[in-house]
């Protein structure tokens, strides 16, 4: 099998949604100090892009879970592998998403976090590929909307290969 990349969306067009996210979030959370919550891995380089083009203050924290294992199929079963070291009880939290695909990660974290009582919790993904879903999932501050293709670059991988990639490129397997 060889791999094959080919562009999806260029690097302008993502620091320009970037650009448009955060001020949105500026806006919204200008009184509040949200601790924004990156869902690692893939979420890295956006979620470094997002809060350096915040105007607000915030903190930041990650938590790690996995369901994905080698390939591009989940496994469909979701489990918190880094979880919070601190609390959150009374914060205003969002979490940084990557890429929103069938929805299983969100739903699982979601119901982690609102067993620790924050004062809300809201949800920026940068990809959405709605056409996935099996779980239904409000997106407050969403990107871009995808086809359902297999993508990788700007923090996404493919077993481990790719993410440093500054643009999303569609993954196209060929024998
Ligand atoms: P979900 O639980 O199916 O919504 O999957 C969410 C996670 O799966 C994302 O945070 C990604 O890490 C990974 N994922 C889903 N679709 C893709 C893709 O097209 N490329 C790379 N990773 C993906």
């Amino acid at each position: 099998m060889t791999e094959k990349l080919r562009v999806l969306i260029g690097r302008e067009e993502i620091a320009g949604k970037v650009a448009e996210l955060a001020a949105q979030i500026s806006q919204d959370y200008r009184d509040s100090n949200p601790l924004l919550l990156g869902v690692l891995k893939g979420s890295f380089i956006f979620l470094s892009d997002l809060v350096r083009a915040l105007t607000i203050p915030v903190e930041i924290d990650f938590v790690r879970l996995a369901s994905y294992g080698a390939g591009t199929e989940t496994s469909g079963k979701v489990r918190v592998v880094h979880g919070l070291r601190r609390s959150i009880r009374g914060r205003h939290v969002i979490v940084v998403e990557d890429i929103t695909d069938t929805g299983l990660t969100i739903q699982h974290l979601t119901g982690y976090l609102k067993r620790r009582h924050p004062a809300s919790v809201k949800l920026c993904a940068l990809f959405d590929k709605p056409q996935r879903r099996r779980v239904p999932v409000s997106i407050d501050y969403l990107g871009f909307t995808l086809p359902d293709a297999f993508v990788v670059g700007y923090g996404l991988d493919f077993n481990e290969k790719f993410r440093h990639l500054p643009e999303l490129y569609v993954l196209e397997q060929e024998a």
